[in-house]
């Protein structure tokens, strides 16, 4: 489709939205989301010309996989956000079904964006060219077309080009599948951005010890934190074992020393970002107070998706709030951005308690849009349970040292859990919005994202323990970022 009859459809596919605004009780308010339609990916996470700029995938013309354009929103405090129009629409040969992820960088004032042109055939077979644009301003882009063509030895799922700066050069990385159907991630250097040299494989299968590590990596992110080098990866394919990999596809990330240049890069275990159900496709940028900060798409494509109660008022996925993430004893460690305090309503409550063998309803913590941070002081407690709104329960096990999340399945309602080791529960600090919750665990040690769909008039908060637990309690209600 060319720009303008894409723009109008998108146009018409808006207002007819509006006109069918019914009441959804499930939108969330501090999240970055569309109108209309699907989202995934973060993509071009970039501060620039003094604004945070989010583009994400999205295809507003269904709640399905359709052809993606980038979806583009920006913020001066990365919490209100204001929607503008799409700044990549598949409109060319190289990229006819869909803009696929990849990423922003700033040269000489102009913002660059790269990405993956697809292309599909009838008979399943792809194309896939890692593209340029360029724009004066962060809005309006020129595309510059295909920079880099399918090297040989790999497949057509080749895609999500993140690109950096290192010591003058240019680099950058791409989610890759060799032609043995085994993940990489695939290195790329250049001068001008223009000229690329395949470098080679920078991770991957049969490296570092990695074996039946997936058939394909998306969406890698390589960055500098803390004095290490860090590798994103949103692998698929990974076998689920012990508490790991339950979901349908999984992100985490590398730690090691990259010899700059080169292929080599020594690193550790890939250790899960996220333990909960909806958590993929993480993105990170540093931003102009130096800090790393992450979004991720609060979804993933597995067979509950089709499922989501949002489908039936024509959108479906959010992103996540915005993290910052840094390393401790070689581990991310990720905390809800400071900015969001902003949301927090003046009277917060704050209370010190004391819960022992029973079950409390705790008035002060129900509601529906809300931050809640649980400090234990004491945890004399074999189990202690969080319950909210009836759909969603924190449960930590000390003899097991177990900490789970549970939550109704959006398919039949029955319950899904997903856990983690933890050795002392000493804080649970989470955000709800609706439908979603993000749980920030001992500082953001482990997280667990997931969506929820509650029923409205059920708001409230548990608390259930088997023995004597000394908390203190705190709990702001949010307000909504367009009533600020
Ligand atoms: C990850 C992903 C990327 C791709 C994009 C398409 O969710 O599959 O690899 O670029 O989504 O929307």
């Amino acid at each position: 489709m060319n720009t303008i009859d894409w723009f109008e459809k998108l146009t018409h596919t808006l207002e007819t939205y509006q006109q069918n605004n019914n009441i959804d009780p499930h939108r969330l308010q501090f999240h970055l989301m569309p109108a209309v339609g699907l989202l995934n990916d973060p993509n071009g996470l970039i501060r620039y010309k003094g604004a945070y700029h989010v583009f994400f995938q999205w295809h507003p013309f269904g709640t399905v996989h359709g052809p993606k354009c980038w979806g583009h929103c920006t913020s001066q405090d990365l919490v209100y956000w204001q929607e503008h129009l799409p700044s990549l629409v598949p409109s060319e040969w190289y990229e006819r079904d869909g803009c696929f992820s990849g990423s922003a960088v700033e040269v000489d004032g102009n913002m660059v964006l790269f990405y993956s042109g697809n292309v599909e055939h009838e008979n399943g077979m792809l194309e896939t060219y890692q593209c340029m644009a360029v724009s004066h301003n962060g809005f309006d882009f020129e595309k510059k077309g295909p920079v880099i063509l399918l090297p040989e030895g790999y497949t057509s799922h080749f895609r999500d080009p993140k690109v950096w700066k290192r010591d003058g050069v240019w680099y950058m990385v791409v989610g890759a599948q060799t032609f043995y159907q085994e993940g990489a991630v695939v290195l790329f250097a250049s001068s001008d951005l223009k000229e690329w040299e395949l470098k080679g494989i920078l991770a991957g299968n049969r490296l570092n010890g990695l074996m039946n590590f997936g058939y394909m990596w998306e969406c890698p992110d390589f960055f500098e934190l803390d004095g290490k080098d860090i590798l994103i990866v949103s692998p698929q394919g990974l076998e689920a074992k012990e508490t790991f990999y339950h979901n349908e596809f999984q992100s985490g990330y590398f730690v090691g020393k990259w010899k700059v240049g080169t292929t080599e890069f020594p690193h550790s275990e890939f250790i899960e970002l996220d333990r909960g159900f909806d958590f993929y496709a993480p993105q990170t940028f540093q931003d102009n107070h130096g800090r790393r900060i992450m979004l991720g798409w609060m979804g993933i494509t597995d067979e509950q998706e089709p499922h989501q109660p949002t489908i039936e008022k024509g959108w479906v996925h959010a992103l996540t709030i915005p993290r910052e993430i840094e390393l401790r004893n070689n581990r991310i460690i990720q905390k809800p951005v400071q900015e969001l305090q902003k949301l927090r309503e003046a009277k917060g409550f704050h209370c010190q308690t004391s819960i022992e063998n029973e079950t409390k309803t705790l008035p002060e913590l129900a509601g529906i849009v809300s931050e809640i941070n649980i400090h234990f002081h004491q945890n004399l407690a074999d189990t202690v349970k969080i319950e909210i709104r009836k759909n969603l329960s924190i449960i930590y096990v000390q003899h097991m040292k177990r900490l789970t999340l549970e939550r109704k399945r959006f398919i039949d309602g029955k319950v899904e859990s997903r856990s983690c080791f933890l050795d002392k529960l000493e804080d649970l600090h989470f955000f709800l919005d609706t439908s979603s919750i993000e749980l920030f665990v001992n500082g953001g040690e482990e997280v667990f994202t997931a969506r929820f769909f509650a029923e409205a008039e059920d708001v409230d908060v548990f608390f259930t323990t088997d023995g004597h637990v000394d908390v203190t309690l705190e709990k702001w209600n949010l307000r909504n970022p367009k009533e600020l």
